[in-house]
């Protein structure tokens, strides 16, 4: 009897400590198919403690970097800690991406950096940063200067902020970089097919670059190129990156951007020779779990489910074919057209799924249906789907999978269905706010996975349990 105590003692803590607790559902099929998700509420929210559990996976994998959220016991940007974004700014900001990326689509630069010899820039050609919620520390320069970097899949270039500032720099945590104290940090001229073939750049001259975001953040300075250490035996020469004078914006304290993107100027593309353009990435479950950031194939789980990336208007971003979804038993009626005319990404910078209107209107419907024993409850202006689980220890939700083309079934990791705005108020964590809209595969519904980014293969994975 004590035995089973201790043992179920046991399975508490260990739920308690992986910060959710999982068990097969109640309306288990005769396939052995699970269609449901029971939990406790409570692990929907972050712990109350302050304390970091860190991904013991991330530990066991070469080339490996921890990624943290940017606000919470696991950032080291410590006056950070507290200062939580605000669930409406983070809301806000994610809008502010996804009509960033609407907009882009009619424009066609490349990846969103403009090579000039001016210190002015054309146009609103970045993708919105959003809310910037996932950041990575790598070291640049010899001795080597760890900078805190937000984590983009969406960012083409990687830039940080560098002394001496000659416009303007943004109050950032850590101490800004300076060129001149490091022995490995070189220019880059114009001649450089890295500076891409701007006339108006004579070669000669350094390369310079500016990326304007469409809320109106800008960074531009030099092309430079340096050693990036990105773990201790992951020390890399002569990596292309943008040395910021001039940065303004919203970058939440992050000394940059890691351009996880395609296009040549990626540090995936640059290192292609050494990790052979593949990356994965867990993002945690919450502020006070670690996930990771690994460069090569080593260590890629092999339980990961692969889709064929697809090409997509905005080729910095990585475009994929969404042909189904389902909610609990039910499978949504899509037709092949419903995603193919507009198609879809999958995107670490946007934090809820985007989907069209009616598929969106659709899943919304089944979902309800399935939830109607919990007690319904307002919106907030980004969600209309909404429950009060006020007083309840557990409670049983649908399980929500994607179909993605190549007959690859991915089954949505609990966390990443409902978005928890307070115990009063827990929400269908997806949007859909036009017809003809790309679909986003966006960062909510892919925390906890190991998603394989094996873009010389020319596709994309994902493996259950990526970060623990
Ligand atoms: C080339 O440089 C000009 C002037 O600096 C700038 O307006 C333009 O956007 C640049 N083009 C590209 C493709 O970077
Ligand atoms: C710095 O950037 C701001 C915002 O784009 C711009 O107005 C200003 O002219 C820039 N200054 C220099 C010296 O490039
Ligand atoms: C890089 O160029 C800047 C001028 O744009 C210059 O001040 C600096 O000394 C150069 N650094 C190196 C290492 O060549
Ligand atoms: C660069 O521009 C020149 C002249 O505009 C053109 O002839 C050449 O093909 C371009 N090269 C590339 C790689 O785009």
């Amino acid at each position: 009897m004590s035995i089973m105590k201790n043992f179920l003692n046991v399975i508490l803590i260990l739920c308690v400590c992986l910060n959710w607790c999982f068990t097969e559902g109640a309306e288990e099929k005769e396939s052995g198919k699970v269609d449901s998700y029971t939990f406790q509420v409570s692990s929907l929210f972050p712990s109350s403690s302050s304390s970091c559990t860190p991904s013991s996976k991330a530990s066991n994998k070469k080339s490996s970097l921890p990624v943290v959220h940017m606000h919470g016991a696991c950032s080291h940007l410590s006056s950070n800690k507290d200062a939580r974004l605000d669930h409406d700014e983070i809301l806000r900001r994610d809008q502010a991406r996804v009509k960033s990326i609407h907009s882009k689509l009619s424009k066609n630069n490349a990846d969103g950096v403009s090579m000039t010899k001016s210190t002015e820039l054309p146009a609103k050609d970045g993708t919105t940063i959003g809310s910037a919620n996932y950041i990575v520390t790598i070291g640049i320069g010899t001795p080597k200067h760890d900078v805190s970097l937000t984590f983009d899949t969406g960012s083409g270039l990687t830039w940080t902020q560098c002394q001496p500032c000659l416009e303007s720099c943004y109050s950032q945590q850590e101490p800004i970089f300076n060129p001149s104290t490091s022995s490995s940090y070189q220019n880059v001229s114009c001649s450089s097919p890295m500076c891409g073939n701007n006339s108006s750049c004579n070669s000669g001259t350094n390369c310079r670059y500016g990326i304007r975001y469409a809320d109106g953040s800008v960074t531009i300075g030099v092309l430079a190129k340096e050693k990036f250490t990105l773990t201790n035996s992951d020390v890399l020469d002569n990596i292309y990156f943008g040395c910021g004078e001039n940065n303004t914006g919203l970058f939440n304290g992050a000394a940059g951007i890691l351009g996880l993107g395609r296009g040549k100027r990626s540090l995936p593309t640059q290192t292609a020779t050494i990790y052979n353009n593949i990356f994965s990435y867990c993002l945690p479950s919450s502020a006070s779990n670690t996930g990771h950031l690994t460069f090569g194939s080593d260590g890629i789980s092999g339980s990961a489910k692969f889709t064929p990336f697809t090409s997509f208007p905005i080729p910095s971003l990585y475009g994929i074919t969404i042909v189904g979804i389902s909610v609990g038993d039910k499978k949504l009626e899509i037709t092949p057209t419903t995603f193919s005319t507009y198609g879809a990404i999958i995107d670490s910078g946007t934090v809820i799924t985007r989907l069209p209107t009616k598929v969106y209107a659709e899943l919304r419907s089944v979902f309800k249906e399935k939830m109607s024993s919990y007690k319904a409850t307002s919106g907030n202006g980004y969600f209309d789907t909404c429950y009060d689980f006020t007083g309840l220890d557990t409670i049983t939700i649908p399980k929500i999978a994607f179909f993605f083309a190549g007959g690859t079934v991915v089954d949505l990791p609990g966390i990443g269905i409902l978005y928890p705005l307070t115990r009063s108020q827990v929400c269908l964590a997806f949007a859909g706010d036009n017809e003809h809209i790309p679909a986003i595969f966006g960062n909510v519904q892919q925390k906890t996975m190991e998603i394989v980014y094996d873009v010389a293969g020319g596709r994309v994975g994902f493996a259950p349990n990526g970060c623990s």
